[in-house]
């Protein structure tokens, strides 16, 4: 019963469908495969029913992704390339689209998919983060770390692989956890183009053991959401009157000034008050305390205008401006206090002395008796 049922089931899927009122028939298309073209890249390829007739009408076909990111979109060619995470596999449907005139007829669906990439579960990394910097001459570093999976024996050994565009590369130094498992890994430098916008960077982390086989990773990651930017360079910072005036230049960027914006954090060293100001341009005047120190510092991002936003950049070393006026004070009673404890020590040595008061308050050391008389004596009577 059952499989007369499936029988049933694949001869109607095979039967073409009959639009009411045309007499046209659309056809699903014919061998429809999927092929693993690069790392998190999948080849989708189909050919067209060979008993399709075409006369007026325009062929097309519908594609909808299923797994792991739900998408549809249609296209006039029999081939289509697709980026996606694959480790859990991937499993999409085409069918054909007969326009004609105002009329649209579709056939069934014809399905494929791709196994889910093999290996023990729990094994696979967990927690990964990647980050970009654009390092001085254009070239772009990648830093990423990840957490060995739960159920990953403790030989295991992880391989991290970076894809951009047509470029594949494994990473040229890892760092390791206790267990001597690799958990995170740097690339200096890397074929990722810094003026690029929304490109993806794919990042495959599989691993080898001998107790267990261990299940690879994929993740994909928007190039400009991962980079943190570089510091603001040459900050200056004066103050006029009242106004406290800094510029700076934008980082080392292949983007324009435009794209950024910034954070400017400023401590009042004499009260503590702590201010964070936004900032979409490359200068500023701030009105200010002036009997107040200050301190200091400038980050930046990108701006939503030319891209996505990346990870802040990390804080400008401190600048100081400003002359703390209560230190200034305190410095100067205590020279008053000094010179005036030093002039009031000299009058009570002079006032004494007058007094005669000096020998009394430290009388002579008693000496032995003259042991030489007076060779002279004079009589004062
Ligand atoms: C389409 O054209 C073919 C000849 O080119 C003809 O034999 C067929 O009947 C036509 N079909 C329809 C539905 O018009
Ligand atoms: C579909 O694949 C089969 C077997 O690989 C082949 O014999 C057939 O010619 C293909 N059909 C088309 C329309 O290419
Ligand atoms: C295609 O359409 C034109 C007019 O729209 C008609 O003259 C012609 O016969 C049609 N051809 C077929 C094969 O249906
Ligand atoms: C790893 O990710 C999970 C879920 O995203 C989170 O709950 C956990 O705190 C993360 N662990 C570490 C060490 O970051
Ligand atoms: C920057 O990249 C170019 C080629 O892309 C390479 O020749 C050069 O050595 C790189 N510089 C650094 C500092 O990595
Ligand atoms: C890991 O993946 C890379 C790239 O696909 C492959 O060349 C390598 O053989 C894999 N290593 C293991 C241990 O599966
Ligand atoms: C920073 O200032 C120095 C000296 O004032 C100058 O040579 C350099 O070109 C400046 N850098 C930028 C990026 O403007």
């Amino acid at each position: 019963m059952q499989v007369f049922l499936i029988l049933l089931w694949t001869t109607n899927l095979a039967r073409p469908k009959m639009p009411q009122g045309a007499g046209v028939q659309v056809f699903p298309p014919v061998n429809f495969t999927l092929t693993v073209s690069a790392l998190a890249q999948v080849l989708l390829h189909w050919k067209p029913n060979p008993a399709q007739e075409q006369n007026n009408s325009t062929i097309r076909y519908d594609v909808k992704i299923l797994s792991p990111v739900p998408e549809e979109y249609d296209t006039k060619r029999t081939h289509s390339v697709r980026t996606a995470a694959l480790h859990n596999g991937f499993s999409a449907r085409v069918r054909t689209l007969l326009l004609q005139e105002d009329l649209q007829m579709s056939s069934d669906w014809v399905k494929g998919q791709l196994p889910p990439l093999p290996g023990a579960a729990g094994t696979s990394i967990t927690n990964l983060s990647c980050v970009t910097h654009v390092t001085v001459p254009e070239n772009v570093s990648l830093h990423c770390t990840w957490l060995p999976g739960q159920g990953a024996p403790e030989d295991t050994k992880y391989f991290l692989f970076y894809r951009y565009e047509a470029h594949t590369e494994e990473c040229p130094s890892y760092i390791t956890d206790e267990w001597n498992r690799n958990i995170e890994c740097t690339f200096s430098s890397t074929r990722i183009k810094p003026g690029e916008i929304g490109s993806l960077i794919v990042v495959h982390i599989n691993g080898s053991s001998k107790r267990a086989a261990i299940k690879p990773f994929q993740q994909l990651f928007n190039q400009n959401a991962i980079e943190k930017v570089n510091v603001p360079r040459n900050i200056s910072v004066s103050l006029e009157q009242n106004d406290l005036l800094a510029t700076w230049e934008k980082p080392v960027s292949p983007f324009d000034k435009e794209c950024f914006e910034y954070e400017f954090y400023l401590i009042n060293l004499k009260s503590g008050n702590e201010q964070i100001l936004k900032i979409s341009s490359n200068s500023f005047r701030l009105r200010i305390d002036v009997t107040s120190r200050y301190s200091i510092r400038i980050r930046a991002n990108h701006n939503h205008i030319c891209r996505a936003r990346g990870f802040w950049s990390d804080w400008s070393g401190i600048i100081y401006v400003g002359q703390n006026k209560l230190e200034n004070s305190i410095a100067w009673i205590f020279t008053l206090l000094c010179v005036s404890t030093s002039c009031t020590l000299l009058l009570v040595t002079l006032i004494c002395k007058i007094n005669h008061l000096w020998s009394k308050l430290f009388p002579p050391v008693p000496t032995p008796s003259n042991k030489f008389r007076d060779p002279f004596p004079v009589d004062y009577e």
